[in-house]
């Protein structure tokens, strides 16, 4: 084990009916002014903005809406909710929703707090440890941002979906009750099931020595995730399975099962610069080039993924011949995806990028690694190119 600072003090309020505690919980943060963020509608549908409204209005909270985030958030209405939260005096941004909604209040937060633009920490010209409170009504179980330290913000210009990454992002609260993912198509289920197991599985593969102890809470995490998306997707109203996805999207994410260990994220760099080019669901988009990154890769470390294989997806241990447990691992998580409807290819995925188009992604995925992405395997321009093709 690694020396490492683990730092996730975000509260969690969870379980049914908990929604009605946001008012009180925003005052109790030192909250007045309050920007309620969401995406696009399904919180007007379901009624929850209106219990959200009443919730801060019973509080004694002013507050003003901004809808309108889409999936792979864009800069843009970053950049209105700032000018609307300066001119409306907001101190407090409230999430209602997934990961878009949570990663644009972060962005509006950052720029209430700095008096630079946006941009300049996503394309890490500046960085800051200063950001405006921000608390969140979780919709759906993925991307983890309700604790996580991360923002993921898409730049129109050039399609360029970038991060930043500090301890000051994680949310003061955050507020889950399953019920309310009941309302998720399958697909978003799955590829949020897909998202979790992700954020676990870039920080299982590593080749950091004597991680037992985590290893155990990740294997915990990535087999109850394999089996509560097949359930939730089976019965969207399974509350124990909804249960699960959303408490794992939490652990998931929020730097737990990274400690003492090197990390990968390689997959994760694949995954983004697809979503800034063709605006694919970030899950599925995981899917489609984790397979073609595992078998470019797994023969640095058969063993971790032979226990990836055995603990994780119940494949016998083959003692003769590692590397074939290893390659069976990789294909039981394939068959998974399948079953929950996610794809393997970016032909499954619905994108056909051509070569020039690739090249570009995988030039972009070095200007965000500086020069290589992954720490499992570190990967090159060419490394980039021929996982991405693999992937086809
Ligand atoms: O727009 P609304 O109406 O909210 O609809 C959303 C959206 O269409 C819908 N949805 C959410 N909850 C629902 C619902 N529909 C019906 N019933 C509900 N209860 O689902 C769609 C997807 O929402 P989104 O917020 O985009 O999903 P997710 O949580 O997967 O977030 C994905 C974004 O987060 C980033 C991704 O790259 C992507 O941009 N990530 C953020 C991370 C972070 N900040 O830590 C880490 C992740 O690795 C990830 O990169
Ligand atoms: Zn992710």
């Amino acid at each position: 084990m690694i020396n490492f600072e683990y730092h996730s003090p975000t509260k969690v309020i969870f379980g049914k009916d908990t929604e009605t505690k946001v008012g009180e919980e925003v005052k109790a943060w030192g909250g007045h002014k309050v920007m309620v963020v969401y995406g696009s509608g399904h919180v007007k549908k379901t009624g929850l903005l209106d219990r959200v409204h009443k919730s801060l209005t019973d509080a004694g909270l002013s507050y003003v809406d901004l809808g309108g985030v889409v999936p792979n958030p864009l800069l843009g209405l970053v950049k209105e909710g700032t000018r609307i939260a300066k001119a409306e005096g907001v101190d407090f941004l409230l999430a209602v929703g997934g990961g878009s909604v949570i990663d644009t209040a972060k962005g509006i937060g950052y720029s209430l707090a700095n008096d630079f633009e946006l941009e300049e920490l996503l394309m890490k010209r500046k960085t800051t440890d200063k950001i405006a409170p921000i608390g969140s009504v979780l919709t759906i179980a993925a991307a983890g941002s309700e604790t996580s330290n991360s923002m993921v913000i898409t730049i129109e210009d050039g399609g360029l979906k970038r991060s930043y990454n500090h301890d000051c992002a994680r949310p003061k609260f955050a507020i889950m009750n399953p019920e309310l993912t009941y309302t998720l198509p399958a697909y978003q289920t799955a590829s949020g099931a897909s998202d979790i197991m992700m954020h676990t599985m870039e920080r299982y593969f590593t080749n950091t020595p004597n991680v037992e102890l985590v290893d155990r809470i990740a294997e915990g995490i990535l087999v109850s995730v394999r089996e509560a998306a097949k359930a939730a997707i089976k019965n969207s109203e399974d509350y124990e399975a909804r249960a699960t996805l959303m408490w794992a999207g939490s652990l998931s994410h929020n730097g737990l099962t990274g400690t003492g260990r090197v990390t990968d994220f390689a997959t994760h760099k694949l995954e983004h610069e697809l979503g800034g080019m063709f605006n694919v669901a970030h899950g599925a988009g995981l899917c489609a080039v984790w397979g073609s990154w595992a078998r470019y890769v797994y023969k640095t470390n058969p063993a971790r993924f032979a226990q990836f294989a055995v603990k994780v997806f119940d494949v016998p241990e083959n003692f003769h011949d590692l590397e074939a447990t290893a390659l069976a691992g990789i294909e039981a998580w394939e068959n998974w995806c399948h079953q929950i409807g996610m794809p393997i290819s970016m032909a499954e995925l619905g994108i056909d990028p051509t070569d020039a188009q690739v090249e570009d992604m995988a030039e972009k995925c070095m200007q965000v690694g500086g020069g290589s992405i992954g720490f499992f395997q570190p990967l090159y321009k060419d490394d980039v190119i021929k996982i991405y093709q693999n992937a086809r």
